[in-house]
């Protein structure tokens, strides 16, 4: 019995080793850079550099929102986006209308010089993206921080791991759970299709021509279809964009559950959610209230927050967000 006891006290002893050691999601923590930058309060200086440019610029939102997807979603939410560099995830055909890299750069100079080398800018993503997002306020959420810069980025790693936006739910939810996210997660943060817009080059297919049919898509309200061939001419080279939520596409609010529903999503993927079984009843209860999108959403951010996180001594610090530290 005491050898028994004994054996089961060292297991339990080896696997707390293990946990203290394992550098993993654990190492993020809510308020990280708290009396580590001298006097300067880092998520303050972050918040007011946003809350300027979300003044001037409400496009500000749909752009830090994807480019946090974009982020997480290869090799983690490690700035690797950010790279500069031939062949750098940035260059991939996914990423190159991505936006935000400015207020990043702003951010990090203006970081550095209050404490450099201190944050990180997988953090500063991170940070802006909350605070963009709770441009209205209500959608505010706590973040974790502690996270650390990877210095590889290749984009054949973005072609990858981006998910496609003809995507079935099956093939969305698959690609998510890849990342360690669940079907709820995958339909909340879709939900950030609530703003920003799409190029006209997705859509053609479903306007005009669906698999070959020489006819629009039967999933697409007629409404809407004819609304966006006036917007998304088939012979235009203009490539020009449309709203993503067609209802209130600069506020950050339950509408496009509603317009999916209503058969009037604009990319297939947004669509898809809708209809397939294992995924409509959460679109429903979203659309309806019976589940809160604030509350959720805010969660299904921070979860994708901690994807594949370096912290504690790996990555670096960069001093400079685009390039590897020399
Ligand atoms: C299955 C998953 C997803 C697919 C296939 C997808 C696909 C797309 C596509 C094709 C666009 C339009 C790009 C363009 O026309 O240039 C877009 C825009 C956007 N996506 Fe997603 N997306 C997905 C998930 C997400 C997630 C998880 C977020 C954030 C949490 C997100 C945020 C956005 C935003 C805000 C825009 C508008 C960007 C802007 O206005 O600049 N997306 N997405």
């Amino acid at each position: 019995m005491a050898a028994l006891l004994s054996a089961s006290a060292i297991a339990l002893v080896l696997a707390l080793a293990c946990l203290a050691v394992a550098p993993g999601h654990g190492a993020l923590q809510v308020g990280f850079y708290k009396g580590k930058c001298n006097s300067t309060d880092v998520e303050a200086t972050v918040r007011s550099i946003v809350a300027a440019r979300f003044a001037r610029d409400r496009s500000i939102v749909p752009a830090l929102l994807r480019l946090q997807f974009h982020d997480c979603f290869v090799k983690g939410c490690d700035a690797s986006i950010l790279l500069e560099g031939r062949g750098s995830e940035k260059t991939a055909n996914p990423n190159l209308s991505v936006r935000g890299y400015d207020l990043v750069d702003q951010v990090k100079s203006a970081l550095e010089s209050k404490c450099p080398g201190v944050v990180s800018c997988a953090d500063i993503i991170v940070i802006a993206t909350r605070d963009a997002a709770g441009g209205g306020k209500q959608y505010t959420y706590t973040v974790q921080t502690g996270r650390r810069d990877g210095t590889v980025s290749l984009a054949s790693d973005a072609v990858r791991n981006l998910p496609g936006d003809s995507f079935s739910a099956a093939q969305a939810i698959a690609a998510f759970r890849a990342k360690g996210l669940s079907t709820s997660d995958l339909i909340l943060l879709l939900g950030a299709h609530t703003v920003g817009v799409t190029h006209c080059s997705f859509v053609l297919n479903r306007l005009y021509n669906y698999n070959g049919s020489g006819k629009p898509d039967p999933a697409m309200d007629p409404a809407l279809v004819s609304f966006l061939r006036s917007r998304c001419p088939q012979k235009s080279t203009a490539n020009s964009v449309i709203a993503l939520d067609q209802a209130t596409p600069a506020v950050v609010d339950t509408g496009y559950y509603k317009q999916i529903l209503a058969k009037r999503g604009v990319l297939k993927v947004d669509q898809n959610i809708a209809s397939a079984a294992s995924t409509n009843a959460t679109v429903k209860a979203l659309a309806n209230g019976g589940l809160s999108f604030p509350a959720l959403f805010g969660k299904a951010m921070v979860k994708m927050g901690a994807v594949q996180v370096l912290t504690g001594s790996q990555g670096q610090i960069r001093k400079s967000c685009r390039f590897v530290n020399k």
